[in-house]
């Protein structure tokens, strides 16, 4: 999909309304993660140089509409401040933002409050859509992993501006490009997770467009169950096995090849200092539970990724990751991995910046996989 891009933005002393994610995570008070507002440092400082005068905007939490304190984007401005290395102003009224935009000089930067503070937010309100385009002259939406929503600031307001991608927001749009828009093949796709009934619009999706479709996690025990493997007590959805069983003649009719476990660990219980074993797969005892894929399983998938051009990673399956790395960095390999808690799995493996991209997003990364279109992204084609 091609995009309108900064490149094509003449900056200069225009007020930009620049929709970020500044959705960072947070326990007990403190952000524990700063990637996604490093990740936004590039649009920033471009703006910044080319003499725009910036006005941030985004989400954070889910306050429902209502001015809760401990979801201020105070704090997440001043974490911002110390990334960049630059003053970041803020503005917790909408007055003082209506105020802060007129007085704002060319190159500085405003943090505006948290948008969904307001209700009219998540309902795409024309008339919040208004207010924002009011106090810009172009809007810039940076915030990929916002784009599945169709909100006042990531869809209305883009319909009111001229609008154009940030420089991260495009980088991803090229990483998924790259995957399902023009891919090398083999093109392969590693898919963990919890649940088959969550990531069904997904392997649906998959399954017509890769020759390779490796299942881990929780959801291949049910399609394990489904072909009549005893899993003993392992997590699965057995109202699923139908399902599943579906997907795999699909997947066979479209030639693309299934890899599920060929061994697996397992332990009675899922607690710490519990014996874990490693067990064939027609040998789980009944009263075990599958915790991982056994090493022969992962030797196996080791030795066909350097034959893989391409491939999209959603999920832990952490074992195979060491050997994507490597191959990426040999240039055999594009690797692009995201959507749920990928990004944090693979960088406390410490592998994501060997990667060839790793999406900052979660559920938009996703919903790209299942072939939708992303309201977000659709006002910033050109
Ligand atoms: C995310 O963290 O996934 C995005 O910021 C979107 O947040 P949301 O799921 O609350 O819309
Ligand atoms: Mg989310």
């Amino acid at each position: 999909m091609r995009v309108r891009t900064l490149d094509m933005l003449e900056a200069r002393g225009k007020r930009v309304l620049l929709r970020a994610d500044l959705n960072v995570p947070v326990k007990d008070g403190r952000i524990t993660d700063l990637t996604r507002l490093e990740r936004l440092c590039p649009t920033i400082r471009e703006l910044c140089g080319k003499g725009a005068r910036i006005i941030i905007c985004s989400h954070f939490g889910r306050p429902g509409g209502k001015r809760v304190p401990e979801l201020s984007l105070r704090p997440v401005a001043e974490a911002l401040e110390g990334v960049l290395g630059r003053k970041v102003r803020f503005a917790d009224s909408w007055l003082a933002a209506q105020q802060a935009a007129r007085t704002l000089a060319d190159g500085e930067i405003l943090v505006l409050e948290n948008t969904r503070f307001d209700a009219r937010e998540e309902k795409n309100d024309p008339g919040m859509a208004k207010e924002l385009a009011s106090i810009a002259d172009v809007y810039v939406n940076d915030a990929f992993s916002a784009a599945h929503r169709a909100h006042a600031s990531t869809e209305g307001v883009a319909r009111l501006l001229p609008a154009y991608a940030g420089r991260l927001m495009q980088a991803e749009l090229e990483a998924l490009d790259a995957v399902l828009g023009h891919p090398q093949h083999p093109l392969a796709a590693v898919i963990g997770g919890a649940k088959v009934s969550t990531k069904l619009g997904l392997l649906g999706n998959l399954i017509g467009r890769v020759d390779v479709l490796v299942l881990g996690g929780a959801m291949a025990n049910t399609f394990l169950a489904a072909q009549g493997v005893a899993v003993g007590r392992s997590r699965q959805e057995p109202d699923m096995h139908e399902t599943a069983r579906d997907i795999l003649a699909r997947a066979r009719q479209a030639g693309c090849e299934v890899i599920l476990p060929q061994d697996v660990v397992v332990a009675t219980q899922l607690a710490p200092n519990v014996a874990a074993q490693t067990v064939p797969l027609y040998a789980v005892p009944a009263d075990a539970m599958i915790l991982d894929l056994g090493p022969a399983t992962v030797q196996a998938l080791v030795h066909r990724v350097p034959g893989w051009r391409t491939m999209v990673w959603n999920g832990p399956l952490g074992a195979l990751a060491g050997a994507v790395a490597t191959a990426t960095q040999s240039g055999q390999l594009i690797s692009v991995a995201g959507g749920g808690d990928t990004e944090a799995a693979l960088s406390h493996a410490g592998v994501a910046d060997r990667f060839s991209y790793v999406s900052t997003a979660g559920g938009a990364f996703l919903e790209w996989l299942e072939g939708q279109t992303l309201p977000g992204v659709v006002p910033l084609r050109g």
